[in-house]
């Protein structure tokens, strides 16, 4: 298991039910292109069989788990 923790924002509620969607981004037009998080989804789960979670407390920031199959 990879976790990876930051001290940002955190992640809206109505934010964090689209982050794993294609193209959801809440960067500026031009910016972002919502993928990041989409195709580290795929590749997580269907290329390695693993599983991609989050764990967000608004305000304080948000921990992304990338846990693999041995
Ligand atoms: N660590 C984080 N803290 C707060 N919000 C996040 C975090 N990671 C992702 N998000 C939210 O999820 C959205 C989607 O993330 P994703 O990585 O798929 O795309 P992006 O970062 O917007 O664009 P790109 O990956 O092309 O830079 C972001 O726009 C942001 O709203
Ligand atoms: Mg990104």
């Amino acid at each position: 298991m990879i976790s990876v923790t930051d001290n940002g924002n955190g992640i809206p509620q109505a934010v964090l039910d689209k982050i794993f969607q294609p193209f959801f981004t809440t960067k500026p037009s031009g910016q972002g292109t919502g993928l990041g998080l989409s195709m580290s989804y795929e590749i997580v789960t269907k290329a390695h069989n693993g599983e991609l979670k989050v764990e967000n407390t608004e305000g304080e920031g948000a921990t992304f788990k990338i846990i693999l199959p041995i």
